[in-house]
């Protein structure tokens, strides 16, 4: 295992040891600090960059080891392509990218946040440090053997170089506040279901509490007496019981209605008695990272002090089979009152949101709700990787969700909610069926399904994260499996539109 490194800021200044990590556009141009550090390594420099054919490209970069005229051990120029019009996620992307360079075995490194038009502005020198705190994250607590990390020394620090030292100081303060949000739900996805259980994470979410989140937790007993049937029947096969926590922040004014997140927290899900495939079920431990999500932004928004009223609710069950579990043909009447007539035990996250957003909004009467579940396979099918699915019966609250997604890079895609749909999800016996009963459209219905739980008079938006709360390929802002995806999207949101 090894620590993250240590993170600071410095004013440029040409470093003494270690390595010096610098950036420079897609004509090998850089900035005027960075020119005067590299001073009469600037030919060597130029030679190396022909000799590897190195022009710039955003994302490459060239390595030179004790490099003439320079004290530092190595140099690594990293190209930012062009530079013209960087926002918020490239600069995200140039720390992930200078975290990517650092040898494990550099006790010291130096980045310079400087591009050829001057040094970076203090609050992109800001996201380029978000970026290295992303990047340099690693689930490792389960790994007892060492690999190269013999080669680590005891420290490592990195020290992002900057023009205004304060002032990126300031502004890295509420970056660094939702980084921490971030790494908290990429922990929580990465934790396997034998250790997450759902008692256990609602212990775990207490640590809220030290940034000033009032955090409740509703016990079997509790969920019962509001009649949260659909959520139990979820749970009912599990040996763990079952809960929902309730985390409030009140940064706001008194009298402003709070805006609300509600995360779907299945901390495995085996499908039930309609029982999974064996392949790939492991990755159901991450069943839970719309919760995971709704946490990690809890927790962000406090850490930063955000002047705005928020909620987070989770729903927090084990889908598994048993000689007690929910059947299919079971029906359950829900917190609504509206029964629901189970056709496959594994659309179980929709049973679950199905209460704790009628909850929500009895409870808190909302400004807009938001949730985040790894609902259906179908969005993958949809959307890959790349995109989360967006349901929304609000379009301003779309648009907002849309350039919010944008701007962080967690991007989010529209999808249609409709009538039509609405007609597949009607029983026989009861309101309403957890399915559609067919594959086609099957994150439409699952959508349409949490809809018939929805007063339209409140802004509602569904996130289907089932693409992007976790990811097996790596990117240059994260290397675990855990994303913590929606965490910087919705804080991001809250920043731009809600915040007094
Ligand atoms: N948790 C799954 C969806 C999922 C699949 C998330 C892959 C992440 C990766 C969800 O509970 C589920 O099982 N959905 C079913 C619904 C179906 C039975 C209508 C699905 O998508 O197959
Ligand atoms: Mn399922
Ligand atoms: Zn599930």
């Amino acid at each position: 295992m090894t620590d993250a490194p240590k993170l600071g800021f410095g004013p440029f200044a040409a470093p003494a040891r270690g390595v010096l990590i610098v950036f420079c556009d897609d004509g090998v141009k850089f900035g005027s600090a960075t020119a005067k550090a590299l001073g009469s390594a600037t030919g060597l420099v130029a030679r190396a960059a022909k000799a590897e054919r190195f022009t710039g490209r955003s994302g490459s970069s060239l390595d030179l080891i004790v490099p003439e005229g320079l004290k530092v051990a190595r140099l690594v120029v990293i190209g930012a392509g062009k530079t013209s019009a960087l926002e918020e996620k490239d600069f995200l992307k140039l720390g992930g990218l200078a975290m990517g360079k650092v040898p494990v075995s550099a006790a010291e490194t130096t980045v310079f946040a400087d591009l050829p038009d001057g040094p970076l502005e203090p609050e992109q020198a800001a996201d380029l440090a978000q970026g290295i705190r992303l990047r340099a994250y690693a689930f490792d607590r389960y790994k007892t053997k060492r690999g190269d990390e013999d080669k680590s020394p005891e420290k490592r620090s990195i020290t992002v170089a900057v023009g205004d030292v304060g002032a990126v100081r300031k502004a890295f303060d509420g970056r660094e506040a939702i980084a921490g949000g971030v790494l908290m739900a990429r922990d929580l996805v990465n934790e396997p279901a034998n250790v997450l259980y759902p008692e256990e994470f609602a212990r775990r979410t207490a640590v809220l509490k030290k940034a000033g989140v009032a955090v409740e937790v509703l016990d079997m007993k509790a969920m019962k007496k509001l009649g949260m049937n659909a959520l139990l029947g979820v749970g009912q096969g599990s040996e763990r019981e079952s809960r929902v926590v309730v985390m409030r922040w009140n940064g706001g004014k008194k009298s402003d209605a709070p805006v609300a997140f509600i995360g779907k927290g299945v901390c495995f899900d085996t499908g039930g008695i309609s029982i999974k495939p064996a392949s790939g079920m492991e990755d159901m431990k991450g069943d839970m990272a719309g919760a995971a999500c709704v946490v990690g932004l809890m927790q962000a928004l406090a850490a930063r002090k955000a002047k705005v009223n928020a909620v987070g609710l989770i729903g927090l069950v084990e889908n598994m089979p048993d000689g007690n579990a929910q059947r299919p043909g079971d029906i359950v009447k829900s917190m609504s009152g509206q029964t629901i007539e189970i056709i496959n035990t594994d659309a179980e996250g929709r049973l679950v949101l199905a209460d704790v957003i009628w909850y929500a909004a009895q409870r808190f009467k909302p400004k807009f709700m938001i949730d985040l579940a790894t609902l259906t396979g179908a969005i993958i099918v949809a959307l890959g990787q790349e995109f989360a699915g967006m349901f929304a019966n609000n379009d301003e609250l779309a648009e907002r969700l849309s350039k919010s997604g944008e701007a962080t890079g967690e991007k989010v895609w529209r999808m249609p909610l409709a009538p039509e749909y609405d007609k597949m999800i009607d029983s026989r016996f009861a309101d309403v069926k957890n399915t559609g009963g067919s594959r086609w459209a099957g994150a439409i219905t699952a959508a349409q399904f949490i809809k018939r739980f929805v007063d339209d008079k409140i802004p509602w938006a569904h996130l289907d994260i089932a693409g992007t709360g976790f990811d097996s390929r790596q990117n240059d802002i994260n290397r675990s499996w855990g994303s913590g995806w929606g965490v910087r999207l919705l804080d991001r949101l809250v920043r731009d539109y809600y915040e007094r």
